[in-house]
């Protein structure tokens, strides 16, 4: 039987065992199994790896994308730049880590990228916000992260200081704070909505519920909007093709 899984804790609202077993199943991999493994602590991590030696991928999910950083023998610049590793791939005993938040992000934004996307707001710093970075840089965006907090001397505004100039000029405008997620879906970022325009484009991380409050709000002043479940999904599927295929970076 060939073993992939998830780690991570707490895992009970995790997408990814029903994606597989539905997956396995659709596609007929009836040699392939998808295990969620809840692991208190990475100290659990070793043992679970020597328990299941038929392992051959596994995603990696919060609180453990940086704490598995010392299991790994080899990583990809996307994992060593943006500090995150959500996917190992296994074999003959060696980890490599990788970085699908990165490759889910580019391939779900680019299908609605126009020559007005030159520049952009990442609103929020955490961990997502850094793949997103990573992508931006690659395709040549230039960007500002916004932040609840004031951080002088950096390329990172306050809300407040994100003015109708602002707004003008950073027409791809990029949510990546967990604001609107279901169950608290009557809030959004605090940016000024009503200097949008048809030319903007907000996607928004969240993918539940699938119209955001921040993307209700674009939608009305006539922007581009995409919620984040079309990267979800090549996230997912991205895992596969990194576990089935030869390469390693
Ligand atoms: N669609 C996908 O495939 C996908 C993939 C990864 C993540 N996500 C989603 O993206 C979101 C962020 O994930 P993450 O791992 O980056 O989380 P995270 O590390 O906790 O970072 C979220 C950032 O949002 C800002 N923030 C948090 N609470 C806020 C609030 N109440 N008001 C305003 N800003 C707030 C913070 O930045 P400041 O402190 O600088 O304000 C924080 O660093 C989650 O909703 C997650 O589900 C989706």
């Amino acid at each position: 039987m060939r073993k992939f899984g998830l780690i991570g804790y707490p895992l009970s609202h995790s997408f990814s065992p029903a994606f597989f077993a539905e997956k396995f199943k659709r596609e007929g991999h009836s040699d392939c199994v998808y295990e969620a493994f809840p692991i208190k602590s990475i100290d659990e991590f070793q043992s679970l790896l020597t328990n299941n030696p038929e392992l051959e991928g596994l995603n990696v999910t919060i609180p453990y994308k940086k704490d598995v950083f010392p299991f790994l023998q080899n990583f990809t610049e996307a994992v060593e730049k943006t500090g995150a590793c959500n996917c190992i791939k296994i074999k003959e005993g060696k980890l490599t880590g990788y970085n699908t938040d990165v490759i889910g992000f580019e391939k779900s934004l680019l299908p609605n990228l126009t020559t007005a996307h030159t520049h952009a707001l990442i609103l929020g710093t955490g961990g997502a916000a850094a793949a997103v970075e990573f992508v931006l840089k690659k395709l040549g965006i230039q960007f500002l992260f916004v932040s609840r907090i004031s951080k002088p001397g950096s390329s990172c505004l306050t809300y407040d200081e994100v003015t109708r100039e602002i707004v003008n000029k950073y027409k791809l405008i990029i949510n990546t704070t967990p604001l609107g997620m279901y169950p608290v879906v009557n809030s959004c970022p605090g940016i000024p909505y009503e200097h949008l325009g048809k030319e903007h484009y907000l996607y928004d991380l969240v993918y539940n519920p699938e119209q955001t409050l921040f993307l209700k709000k674009g939608a009305e002043k006539g922007a581009i909007t995409k919620n984040g479940s079309d990267m979800l999904i090549i996230q997912a599927e991205e895992s596969w093709k990194i576990w089935n295929e030869d390469t390693t970076p």
